[in-house]
């Protein structure tokens, strides 16, 4: 039908659209614990009760009580209906509406079938679970009584060929509305039908309005696959999906969300008490799955395997997630055990220290690094910190930047200005014009001493003593008496200062009328211009030292 809006539209709506973005559109928030809060738009007052919660993406004020999620934010604030609020979001973040029509809604009842054959199938499986020996003792050795069973539906598909094929068909579903399903298969011979899932334990997979999108089948002995997942069908996308965060949605505080491997992590963790863990479906992990995340959760951790494939999986898993601007934690598992074995043997005490003691994804990627490279040898040496200069180089605060390139050097042997270099790699130079726009040549120039420049590495106190000490030289002859006196050129570690030194002392020697040194003459004095970078020389020589004779340290 015309002038309705498909429900994918505005479920992509509400996956872009962040409300405490949008909310800052038409008024200032400021974040107060775990919300936002700001003066409420809809009554008037002057102390803030207007709360927005990020994890939520709901809203209210608990001054005159309204509340929402994005589309009733648009409606109340610019006035509008909900299909006017839904094209206003539309145009906003660049998503093309789609309305519905009559193949639509030929659509929406063929995926209505589905997830209610899906449901009845269900049903059948759990039944047949509750009622069968072997599967529940297979689920009782593995720690899962009644309780988990129902909570996560589990149930048993019987070893036959034919058991929800007749059972379906018994409800007076037709065949081929049974295989849009995926729980039968066309024989290849094209005689008949067969059941998918024989004699696994199965997991209904459910999204978060509670709906049966597919299943998971776990055989109870080694024999292989040791998984089958339902196939994609109309209703069931396994990249689109995570398989637990419906009870996520349910039950959790939304603080954190762990991302776990398997089905049975999920439901192992829950049975000791954790309602905040979910796994992709036996699939990579997506970029749409990393998006419902940032949804669900304000810390993401994850929690894979501690094997190879697991290391893998998890440094793509990082990757996704912070191109969706998620900065993941990740916990860390003994060799060999996954959540499922952890959780059972140490318990949820256990497991929340390793969630307290979870990495950052910086750390963890170079410790992963360290693993494969073999510090005593110099050749991988070098592999490992030009490696870890890389993934440095990511960071955006230049202080984390700085302790990080400090770990590296004391972990190495190589001086923190070299790694420095590699980390600021080609961008060394825009780097410094950048900085010397804004705080040499911009507006702020004839206001130094209000505008503090903030520095875009901050250096080791050696660097600034050597620095300091080279500035001082430069004033007069006095001071290069002193530190002459006490240090020889090579004293000075930092190349540009140990460059600057030479020819500071050189010239002292050679020259008696010289009394003050600028950075033309030192530049002069190059053997290259590529030899030392400028920048450093108008840094040393716009250095402020007054404060040395203010201490009287000199
Ligand atoms: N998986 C799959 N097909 C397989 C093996 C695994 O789809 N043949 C998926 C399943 O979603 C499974 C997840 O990968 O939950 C993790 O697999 P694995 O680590 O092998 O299993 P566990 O979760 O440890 O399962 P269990 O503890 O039951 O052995
Ligand atoms: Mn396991």
């Amino acid at each position: 039908m015309k002038g309705i809006i498909k429900e994918e539209t505005i479920e992509k709506i509400r996956n872009t659209c962040d409300l405490v973005d949008l909310v800052s559109r038409y008024l200032p928030l400021k974040k107060t614990g775990s919300n936002y809060t700001g003066l409420c738009p809809f009554h008037s007052e002057k102390t803030p009760s207007f709360t927005v919660s990020d994890t939520k993406q709901l809203f209210h004020c608990f001054g005159c009580g309204q509340g929402g999620d994005i589309f009733t934010f648009i409606m109340k604030i610019e006035n509008l209906s909900f299909v006017e609020a839904v094209k206003f979001l539309g145009d906003l973040y660049g998503i093309p509406i789609e309305e519905g029509s009559k193949t639509d809604d030929k659509l929406e009842a063929e995926k209505k079938l589905i997830y209610e054959i899906n449901r009845e199938a269900a049903r059948f499986y759990y039944y047949n679970l509750i009622n069968s020996r072997e599967p529940l003792n297979y689920l009782k050795q593995r720690g899962i009584g009644r309780k988990i069973i129902k909570e996560f539906g589990l149930g048993y598909a019987p070893n036959k060929w034919d058991s929800i094929l007749n059972f379906l068909k018994g409800k007076g579903y037709k065949i081929e509305d049974i295989e849009k399903t995926g729980l039968i298969g066309r024989r290849k011979d094209n005689t008949g039908f067969y059941d998918k899932f024989r004699n696994r334990i199965i997991f209904p997979i459910l999204d978060t309005r509670g709906r049966i999108i597919g299943f998971g089948g776990r055989v109870l002995d080694n024999t292989m696959p040791k998984y089958l997942n339902s196939q994609d069908t109309l209703v069931f996308n396994k990249g689109n999906n995570l398989y637990g965060l419906n009870l996520v949605k349910k039950y959790s505080d939304r603080k954190r969300i762990i991302l776990v491997e398997g089905y049975m992590d999920v439901i192992s963790l829950y049975n000791h008490g954790i309602n905040y863990s979910v796994a992709s479906l036996g699939t990579a992990f997506t970029k749409s799955q990393a998006k419902l995340l940032k949804r669900f959760g304000q810390d993401v951790y994850i929690c894979y395997d501690s094997d190879n494939a697991g290391i893998n999986a998890t440094i793509r898993t990082i990757n996704i997630l912070r191109s969706e601007g998620i900065e993941p934690r990740i916990i860390l598992l003994p060799q060999g055990k996954d959540p499922d074995d952890f959780i059972k043997e140490k318990g949820l005490e256990g497991f929340e220290g390793l969630i307290d003691s979870a990495m950052n994804h910086i750390d963890y990627r170079i410790l992963i690094n360290r693993k494969k490279y073999n510090l005593s040898d110099v050749e991988e040496k070098i592999k490992f910190t030009k490696k870890v200069s890389q993934i440095i180089r990511e960071l955006k605060s230049p202080i984390e930047k700085d302790v990080y390139i400090d770990k590296i050097s004391r972990d190495t042997g190589i001086s923190k200005e070299a790694i420095q270099k590699e980390v600021l790699g080609k961008n060394i130079k825009a780097n410094i014009s950048s900085y010397k726009d804004k705080y040499i040549n911009g507006k702020y120039r004839d206001n130094k001493n209000k505008i503090a420049p903030i520095k875009t590495v901050l250096e080791s106190a050696h660097l600034t003593a050597e620095k300091t000490l080279v500035k001082l030289m430069t004033i007069n002859r006095e001071y290069y008496n002193i530190i002459k006196s006490r240090l020889y050129p090579k004293d000075f570690l930092n190349y540009e200062c140990n460059t600057m030194v030479n020819i500071i002392y050189d010239a002292y020697e050679r020259n008696q009328e010289l009394d003050s040194i600028d950075s033309e003459y030192i530049i002069k004095n190059l053997e290259t211009k590529n030899d030392i970078d400028s920048i450093i020389i108008d840094e040393i020589i716009g250095m402020n030292v007054d404060f040395l004779s203010e201490t009287k340290i000199i």
